[in-house]
């Protein structure tokens, strides 16, 4: 097994251009002690050339050693933060397919379109990227505890993490805005689940001070190694399009670490010369919890205003304060890519289509096709454009939605009703062999 060099120059590094402070890799930061700005990890540039590291990624899949099936650790020369990979607990997350879908693309008015499916992750969403090497991090820190804010997934691969690398879990859900799916997760996996009465972005603040006052690790997207693990899914894309770069990305934007980790993971991957361009990046808001596209609209300068009650049946992407906003903005404008915001009703059918290509998704991943049909309309991506979008979440994080749309159940928030445009609803019958015959003719 080849094993990185040791990051002697790691470090973190605040993000904030007018700061810059540093400090060691191994100090528990979220944010910067000096301007309170958003921290990032930081490496000297490897020490292999591109065509090596290519070489040296494509031999990993050949391997049984568990760092290499990883489709995370795979591509460790590229995050090395760590000092001693015996920390790493992996579920071979990652590996995830690339697949074609003529159906999405002609609805999302595109020649072809390809989706980077991370609901085959281990626990069935792209956190499991972040969480393989956040874990990591909290074990190699020496924490016992760790904790999270989520609306759903975060919490679910946390929980898989820190069991299976035998730390303590505590989730803090905003009670009554998770699908039951993600819940039974953090159940399943053995997680101390409390469920709180207040939406994602007050908890947040909440157990920012809780996990100061008590030294319990966090594992949100604002902790560092979360986006390092996430940056593997632009590499993986890559990796697998035998470095082709896409004219376009695009994904659902909720909390808004993700996209801080697919611009930083491009960056890195061109600055390597793995790749010679940077693909643009499309984020998707859902229309009621949509503050970063309010704010890329109006100029994106001055104060950045947080929905205060953010509202959509897409509950993985249903926050009014994304931490990463500074982040983002600069992945989107260094790409020059583009933010969009699209309804519940144009969520649920573009979901329902992600069905019909037999791939499937949970509602907020489905806010990639209907943002994509919005901009290929608009002409911001053109119909010959080569486009990967990214799926978040498994089609089963959340059936009771898709139950509710097949049978033209589904209410949006306000009492909207949303229209059943694909349904498929399920026919009730006795057990009668003419009548089911003449149904089947
Ligand atoms: N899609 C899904 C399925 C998600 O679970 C999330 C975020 C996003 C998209 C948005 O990603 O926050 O990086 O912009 N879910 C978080 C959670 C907030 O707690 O599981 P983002």
């Amino acid at each position: 097994m080849t094993l990185a060099p040791l990051p002697a120059s790691a470090e973190l590094v605040c993000f904030n251009h007018s700061c810059r402070a540093r400090f060691p890799i191994t100090e528990i930061l979220y944010n910067c002690p000096k301007c309170g700005g958003l921290i990032e990890a930081a490496y000297a540039a490897p020490s292999m050339d591109a065509p090596e590291l290519k070489k040296l990624f494509r031999e990993r899949r050949m391997s049984n050693a568990p760092l290499d099936q990883s489709g995370v650790w795979r591509y460790r020369e590229l995050s090395p933060f760590l000092d001693d990979y015996s920390h790493v607990v992996t579920l071979r997350e990652g590996n995830t397919p690339l697949l074609d879908a003529p159906l999405a693309a002609d609805y999302g008015g595109l020649k072809a379109l390809t989706f980077k499916h991370q609901g085959f992750n281990p626990t069935g969403s792209f956190k499991d990227n972040g969480m393989t090497c956040g874990v990591a991090q909290a074990r190699r820190l020496g924490m016992q505890r760790v904790a999270c804010v989520s609306t759903g997934n975060t919490s679910a691969s946390m929980a898989a993490y820190a069991a299976a690398a035998g730390l303590k879990a505590f989730i803090f859900l905003p009670h009554g805005n998770i699908s039951f799916g993600k819940l039974a997760q953090a159940l399943e996996y053995g997680a101390k689940t409390l469920e709180i009465e207040a939406n994602f972005d007050e908890i947040l603040a909440l157990i920012r001070v809780l996990a100061e006052r008590v030294g319990i690790y966090l594992l949100n997207s604002m902790n560092p190694f979360r986006i390092e693990g996430q940056k593997s899914i632009m590499f993986e894309m890559l990796d697998q399009r035998d470095w082709r770069v896409p004219d376009w990305v695009v994904l659902p934007g909720g909390n808004l670490g993700n996209v801080s980790a697919f611009g930083k993971g491009l960056r890195e991957a061109l600055a390597a010369g793995l790749i010679g361009r940077l693909p643009r990046l499309a984020v998707i808001q859902a229309e009621g919890s949509a503050p970063f596209y309010e704010y890329v609209h109006a100029g994106a300068h001055g104060e950045f205003h947080p929905v205060a009650h953010p509202e959509t049946l897409a509950t993985a992407i249903r926050i009014g304060d994304p931490v990463s906003w500074p982040k983002a903005l600069n992945e989107v404008q260094t790409s020059k890519g583009a933010v969009e915001k699209v309804t519940e009703q144009e969520i649920a059918d573009a979901k329902a289509v992600i069905g019909r290509c037999g791939i499937g998704c949970e509602p907020a991943s489905a806010a990639t096709l209907a943002g994509i049909r919005k901009l290929t309309g608009a002409g911001v991506i053109d119909k010959d454009a080569d486009v990967v979008a990214v799926l978040t979440g498994n089609v089963l994080k959340d059936p009771d939605y898709i139950h509710k749309y097949h049978t033209d159940k589904l209410i949006a928030p306000g009492g909207v009703k949303i229209e059943s445009t694909y349904g498929n609803k399920s026919i009730v019958m006795l057990n009668n062999a003419d009548k089911i015959a003449g149904l089947l003719e």
